[in-house]
């Protein structure tokens, strides 16, 4: 599900089928199967085709938008399509079937084709596609040079030094200009046109033209949704719930916080499982120790563990402050770490490969080979099921422009901008550092900040109601421990269906149910999908017992072993 190597699968669908009929260019009439590009869908039994459909559902003079969709074809007997987003917003559905065809066809049985699609903004075979708003990756840093667009937010976890807040509440005038000059510059831009047509309603209603065309107007739709991909599923049961058929929603962002708040407000309560999960990671490594965890020594607790990962931050911060162009920051170090809450199944990778790079490098003990340069690849995915590169991994593409297509898509959809002012955003990550989430609370960039700034909102937004009566019961996934999408959204979501949802948790930590393998849990998808069996309400599944966040370490440890308290 990784964004960078979704890009680029060749249009071969139109191509192959351009000697037998030529494309129509009314839209929304049929989709032609063809082979996807094999130098980006390495497997060759997906199939890949294009739909048209209205860039404005409401003013189809507008023009057409062109949709990339892809096939996995069901392996036992067909009963129609399953829909699947993964997330971002802006991660490509053509990428994600690529890479995890297997597991989506585990969990829902066989029996649907797999259908996913590039929502508009993402890649460039979807048109409208990637959006950018600045020429090249250099004109980028160089706008934002000297910048924590850049740096990150420097302090020392909860802002304890009121020095800390002083200077970044003095960035707050900068801040503010600068990204109301990228709302202006992307104004500017080749994607301007595009701005207002991009976003989840629009999703929503290219799902449904694709669903029709592949099973009737009157079809029920089934859909798979994780991450930022359960706000398009609660804004599809709801804005046609009488097509609603089998839906798993996993993961899930609160709809009517979206609806009422902006991002940034939002922000704050989506973090209150990610110290904890932190907790978790810190146990895991004293629980295997040395032998699995590169930052134990014999004896450590998670105490002592954390004490090192602070030391870490410090000299980072220390570092910072008598050189800005230190190659790493503890702004940077935070987000990375934040990147390795979304998923257990790296931690001991991490802990044994990276964080002890990231040790010397800091401490001037090895070659500072850290590229801080934001490239698409690399900018914070805050609502990626699947995690960005990290740190160590980041290469620098002089000419990879950063791509502004989750900013256009959560900005397009938020609420209408009210005169928030940068101040008042970082007043807000002060205060969600120091009473929501001491380690992540100052997380920057995200491409949600912008919001408060951006100059466009999409033609259509859907703001509510959220209780509709929907066709047919839906199933909501959650981690007990969910770094970004925790465990309470899903519960509001589920209350406010109450008879039409069930609500099933997994007993484990990191970004959606999908984070760590669970046969309990594909179980419990898998029928619902196939038989439209639901478990009983409030069912708790475990992690597979043989998954080992650390060697001999598994989650059921680490849970037992998690201190109840706040870091
Ligand atoms: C689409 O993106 C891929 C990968 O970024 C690139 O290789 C390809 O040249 C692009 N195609 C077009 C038509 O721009
Ligand atoms: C998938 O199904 C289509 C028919 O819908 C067929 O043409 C294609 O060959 C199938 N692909 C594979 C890999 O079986
Ligand atoms: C950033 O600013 C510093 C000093 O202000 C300058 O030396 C450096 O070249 C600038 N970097 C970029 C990429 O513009
Ligand atoms: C700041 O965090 C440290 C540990 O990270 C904690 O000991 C301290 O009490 C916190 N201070 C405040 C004001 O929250
Ligand atoms: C600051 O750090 C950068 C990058 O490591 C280095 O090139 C530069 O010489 C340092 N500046 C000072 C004043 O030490
Ligand atoms: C950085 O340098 C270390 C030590 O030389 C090496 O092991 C690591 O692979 C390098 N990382 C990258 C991204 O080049
Ligand atoms: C959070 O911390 C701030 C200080 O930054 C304090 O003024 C505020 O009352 C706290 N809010 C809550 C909800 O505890
Ligand atoms: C399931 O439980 C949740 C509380 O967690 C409740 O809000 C929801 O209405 C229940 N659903 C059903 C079908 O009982
Ligand atoms: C669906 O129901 C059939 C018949 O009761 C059963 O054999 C099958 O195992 C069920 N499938 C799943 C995935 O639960």
């Amino acid at each position: 599900m990784a964004h960078y190597n979704l890009a680029a699968i060749l249009a071969l669908a139109f191509a192959s089928s351009a000697s037998c009929a030529a494309p129509s260019y009314r839209g929304g009439s049929q989709i032609q199967w063809g082979a996807c590009d094999p130098s980006v869908v390495s497997d060759t039994s997906l199939s890949c085709g294009f739909l048209l459909v209205p860039l404005d559902y409401q003013d189809p003079s507008v023009g057409t938008a062109r949709l990339a969709i892809v096939k996995a074809n069901a392996t036992g007997e067909r009963r129609g399509s399953l829909f699947f987003n993964p997330g971002g917003p802006g991660d490509s559905g053509i990428g994600s079937v690529n890479d995890n065809k297997e597991l989506l066809l585990t969990v829902s049985g066989g029996v649907y084709d797999v259908i996913s699609w590039d929502p508009r903004g993402v890649g460039n075979l979807t048109t409208p596609g990637e959006i950018f708003c600045f020429d090249s990756l250099a004109q980028y840093t160089t706008f934002f040079n000297g910048t924590i667009e850049i740096t990150g937010i420097e302090e020392t976890g909860n802002f304890t030094d009121p020095a800390d807040v002083k200077t970044l509440l003095r960035q707050a005038p900068i801040m503010q200009k600068k990204y109301n000059e990228v709302g202006q510059k992307c104004l500017r831009s080749s994607s301007s046109k595009f701005l207002k047509y991009m976003g989840t309603a629009a999703a929503v209603r290219d799902m449904v033209s694709i669903a029709n065309v592949l099973d009737g107007p009157d079809a029920p739709i089934n859909y798979l949704g994780t991450s930022y991909g359960t706000l398009i599923g609660s804004w599809f049961v709801n804005m046609f719930p009488e097509r609603v058929g089998r839906v798993i929603l996993d993961g899930v962002v609160d709809p009517t916080a979206f609806a009422t708040q902006e991002p940034s407000q939002m922000f704050s309560s989506q973090l209150v499982s990610a110290d904890n999960i932190y907790i978790a990671l810190l146990t895991g490594c004293a629980l295997t120790g040395p032998s699995g965890c590169a930052a134990a020594s014999d004896g450590d607790g998670p105490l002592e563990i954390d004490a090192k990962v602070q030391t870490l931050l410090t000299a980072a911060y220390d570092a910072t402050k008598v050189n800005a162009s230190v190659p790493v920051t503890s702004g940077n170090i935070r987000l990375d770490l934040f990147n390795e809450m979304y998923t257990p199944t790296d931690w001991s990778n991490f802990m044994n490969e990276e964080y002890p790079q990231l040790v010397q490098i800091v401490n001037g003990e090895a070659p500072a080979n850290v590229s801080r340069a934001l490239s698409r690849r690399s900018r914070l995915r805050l609502m990626d099921v699947i995690r960005r590169e990290s740190l160590l991994e980041r290469e620098s593409e002089p000419n990879d422009s950063p791509s502004y297509t989750a900013t256009a898509i959560w900005c397009a959809d938020s609420v209408n901008p009210r005169g928030t002012t940068m101040k008042a955003v970082f007043e807000g990550i002060v205060s969600t550092a120091q009473n929501v989430s001491h380690m992540f609370g100052a997380g920057w960039p995200t491409p949600f900040y912008p919001c408060s700034f951006w100059p466009v909102r999409s033609v259509e937004r859907y703001q509510g109601p959220f209780n509709k009566k929907l066709a047919n019961k839906i199933l909501i996934a959650s981690n007990m421990l969910d770094p970004i999408t925790p465990l309470p959204s899903a519960e509001k979501l589920a209350g406010l269906l109450g008879q039409d949802a069930v609500l099933v948790r997994q007993n484990g930590f990191g970004h959606t149910t999908f984070s760590a393998p669970s046969s309990c849990m594909n179980g419990v998808f898998s029928a619902y999908m196939t038989n439209g069996t639901l478990p009983p309400n409030g069912t708790v599944c475990e992690v597979d017992a043989d998954f080992e966040v650390f060697d001999g370490v598994n989650t059921a440890d680490i849970l037992a072993n998690i201190p109840g308290t706040d870091v």
